[in-house]
């Protein structure tokens, strides 16, 4: 069959309202997808499968009595927990880091690419990572990057909307949350997960922030070993110590060195699109970059590149020449940003 085959059958099974034949070719489409490599879709499509199942299983239960709209609130609730739901494009490669941290995200990505055999072994699989490391350094790229590799799903979670000021809801909110994540074979992304541990500052109450970190080592004992948790954060020190130490890895994203600068302007100047006038002042920029993240580091160099080409527009001509001395001055002013 081809695409278009499978699109004829959708259109007939679906005007015809035949919702068995139509689930089967839904899913005959989402193997032939996964199998020509169009891993993106397939994924997209399951997940829509997998609500629409979901849907039909509990409308049903509209025959015992159950009416339809409490569904329909539940999943109004789930959904308003959930900031976004996403697949990714991101590869190891798009990450600049060290030789450590790629070594240590290789190994956790093995892990899931070989848990029939850990399975078959009766191996504990890692599920649970934490990022942590100064803003604009990768924690969020790095969370894409392990999607994108595993091909899954990644639910990023909505935590001004899961913390609760009510007592006990934040722990409800968690649970509703990775209860869904399991049913979906999905990534949960926690960002700013120290702000679990902060719960106290809304309710006052240490008791509830007690309760919430106890939630939440309930559910990562319990997780299953397909689930994968991803916590983010800026500041470790303020997550609990029995928490930090229940996640399988975590890992420390820095602020770049003089070689992780020139790999991201490698990567920034799109390996050679673009390229610097005057080539023997980079290395000066570079040393004076230390200190900044490399999103600061790569937004200046996007500037340069751009105003430099707005200028060659406004002269008539048009190359791909960055004017470096942009990029020095747009470093220099972070800098100064910085030290304020
Ligand atoms: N290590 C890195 N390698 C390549 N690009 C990076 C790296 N770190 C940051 N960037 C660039 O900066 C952008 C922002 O980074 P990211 O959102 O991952 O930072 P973060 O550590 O999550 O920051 P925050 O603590 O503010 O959430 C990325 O989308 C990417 O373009
Ligand atoms: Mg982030």
């Amino acid at each position: 069959m081809t695409q278009y085959d499978y699109i004829k059958d959708i259109a007939k099974y679906g005007l015809e309202n035949d919702y068995e034949k139509l689930l089967q070719v839904l899913n005959e489409l989402v193997d032939y997808s996964k199998k020509s490599n169009k891993m993106n879709f397939a994924i997209q499509l399951q997940s829509i499968l997998k609500e629409s199942i979901r849907q039909h299983q509990v409308s049903g239960l509209s025959i015992v009595g159950s009416p339809k709209h409490i569904l329909r609130e539940e999943e109004k609730e789930l959904s308003d927990l959930v900031l976004e739901k996403l697949t990714s494009d991101y590869r190891l490669k798009d990450l600049v880091c060290t030789e450590k941290v790629v070594s240590e995200l290789q190994h956790f990505i093995q892990e899931h690419q070989f848990i029939d055999l850990l399975n078959k072994f009766e191996l504990p699989v890692s599920n649970k990572v934490l990022f942590h490391g100064p803003s604009g350094c990768g924690k969020t790229l790095a969370a894409y990057v392990l999607a994108g590799e595993l091909e899954k799903l990644m639910i990023v979670v909505n935590l001004g909307a899961i913390v609760s000021s009510k007592l006990g809801e934040t722990s409800k909110n968690l649970a509703k949350i990775f209860k869904w994540a399991a049913s979906e074979d999905a990534i949960i992304f926690i960002d700013e997960f120290d702000s679990l541990g902060k719960v106290r500052d809304y309710s006052q109450d240490h008791g509830e922030m007690k309760r919430v970190v106890n939630t939440i080592l309930q559910l990562f004992d319990y997780l299953p070993k397909e689930s994968i948790i991803i916590g983010a954060t800026n500041q470790i020190n303020m997550i609990d110590g029995a928490l930090r130490r229940r996640f399988d890895l975590v890992v420390e994203l820095e602020k770049p060195d003089e070689k992780h600068v020139k790999e991201l302007i490698d990567k920034t100047l799109q390996h050679g699109n673009f390229v610097f006038k005057n080539k023997k002042d980079i290395p000066a920029i570079i040393k004076q970059s230390l200190g900044l993240s490399y999103y600061t580091i790569q937004k200046t160099l996007i500037t340069a590149i751009k105003r430099s080409l707005f200028d060659q527009v406004d002269k008539g001509a048009l190359s791909t020449v960055i004017d470096t001395h942009i990029w020095k001055e747009l470093i220099a002013q972070e800098q100064l940003n910085l030290a304020k």
